[in-house]
């Protein structure tokens, strides 16, 4: 008999909820039901074909790479966080990582202090600080604050122990609610941060993805302290990629060192053929704006398109500014679904699943009170290669035609449509 011995940060830990619906998508669809998958957030839209080509004409690359990633790849990075965010960094300040969720792991595993998050956030974080052994400060938001941390509040929090190490996470565009900063807000934050020496995290996967394109990082308001988090999973259709980027000022390069360290020991570089590949995505061009800019045309329609009808039927919910996520609130129902034995997020998103075959995730896989009656859609099920041709080939996309060709999210939004009228 052998000795079973699990690291006490470990035991009872549950497999990624996101990944989990996905395989019980699976698993009903096989049994011959019809599931409409709102609930892995993937990229809907294929790589930029000169990125496959680049990736095609590096397979032979077979050395092991610098652990802290291909010198060129980085000047290229450096280069677009020029371009898109307005901010100055030097290569040597960049990390290559197999994944930005690796790299915050690393990140929170070199930090000594707390990790800060609102609730709801990205399934990931909490985990991940809870492997480590890192105490966690969660941020209440609600729908009133749009799901944003408010400044006041964080000002209030931080207050109990003012210059207590901290981390704090910022995503936006965000998962799960689509929404984003204004740019007020991300000053005010920036202030209090700065006066407090918070460290601050701010990933930006969904960046490119704000549907108008008119993302702004907190990195332009409090450079000394932001590490910026991206890659090429979200904007680029690459998650099974691996690839995964951190840039930080000169003044954290302290962080930066401790976790080439770890890097070395651990995954000691990403595949070099993703690497090369990934210099002609991070270098930009025609071809990836025009790719990048029907991707949040077409991510604004249906985004729009599934909040109208929502938000006709009383749902509680924000109108989208990007990624491709809605985070509704079924609070308005609360007495019918109660008498329906519906009491918590799961017990909806079980219903849901079960009745309508709309696979979603429960507000509680994303840290929110599990009595709060919210869900997670990810309106990613459509072909995105299809949308892609379509918009490019239609001189005036309009939502109808966007429907013909990528009918899936919007008989979804159908099915719980239908759903909340039984309700009555
Ligand atoms: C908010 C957020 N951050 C980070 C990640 C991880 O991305 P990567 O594929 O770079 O590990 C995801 C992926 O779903 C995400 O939604």
């Amino acid at each position: 008999m052998l000795n079973a011995s699990i690291n006490l940060n470990v035991r009872g830990l549950k497999k990624s909820a996101t990944l989990e619906i996905n395989e019980r998508s699976i698993a009903l669809e096989k049994s011959g039901n019809k599931i409409y998958r709102f609930g892995l957030g993937q990229s809907p839209f294929p790589v930029p074909e000169s990125v496959v080509k680049a990736l095609k004409d590096n397979a032979h690359q077979k050395d092991y790479l610098p652990v802290q990633g291909l010198r060129e790849l980085r000047e290229s990075i450096s280069a677009f966080h020029l371009l898109n965010d307005d901010v100055r960094y030097h290569s040597d300040q960049i990390l290559i990582g197999p994944g930005s969720k690796e790299l915050m792991f690393l990140l929170q595993m070199v930090y000594y202090g707390d990790i800060q998050i609102p609730s709801p956030c990205w399934v990931s974080y909490a985990p991940q600080a809870r492997i480590i052994g890192r105490h966690i400060e969660v941020i209440p938001t609600s729908f009133e604050s749009r799901w944003r941390i408010s400044p006041d509040h964080l000002k209030t929090i931080l207050k109990i122990d003012p210059l207590k190490p901290r981390l704090l996470i910022l995503n936006y565009p965000g998962n799960p609610d689509g929404l984003t900063y204004s740019e007020i807000e991300l000053q005010e934050i920036a202030e209090i941060a700065r006066s407090h020496r918070l460290i601050i995290l701010s990933d930006e996967i969904y960046g490119l993805l704000n549907h108008s394109g008119t993302h702004k990082s907190i990195a332009q308001y409090y450079p000394e302290g932001t590490i910026i988090s991206s890659g090429l999973s979200k904007w680029c259709g690459a998650g099974g990629w691996r690839l995964g980027t951190f840039a930080f000022p000169k003044e954290l390069t302290w962080i930066l060192n401790a976790m080439n360290v770890v890097a070395s020991e651990t995954y000691t570089s990403v595949s070099a053929p993703i690497q090369y590949a990934a210099i002609r995505a991070f270098s930009m061009g025609n071809d990836i704006n025009e790719y990048l800019h029907a991707s949040r045309e077409i991510l604004k329609m249906i985004g729009n398109h599934l909040f109208d009808t929502l938000v006709k039927k009383d749902v509680r919910l924000h109108a989208p500014t990007g990624a491709f996520y809605l985070f509704p609130d079924f609070t308005s129902f609360k007495e019918q679904l109660y008498l329906r034995n519906i009491s918590t997020s799961s017990d909806l998103a079980n219903s849901l699943l079960k009745e309508t075959g709309v696979a979603t995730l429960p507000g509680s896989a994303f840290g929110c009170p599990k009595e709060e009656l919210t869900l997670r859609l990810a309106y990613v099920n459509f072909n995105g290669r299809k949308a892609l041709d379509w918009y490019s080939n239609t001189s005036l996309p309009t939502t109808d035609g966007l429907r013909k060709v990528c009918p899936e999210p919007f008989d979804a939004v159908d099915r719980i449509v239908e759903w909340i009228e039984q309700l009555h």
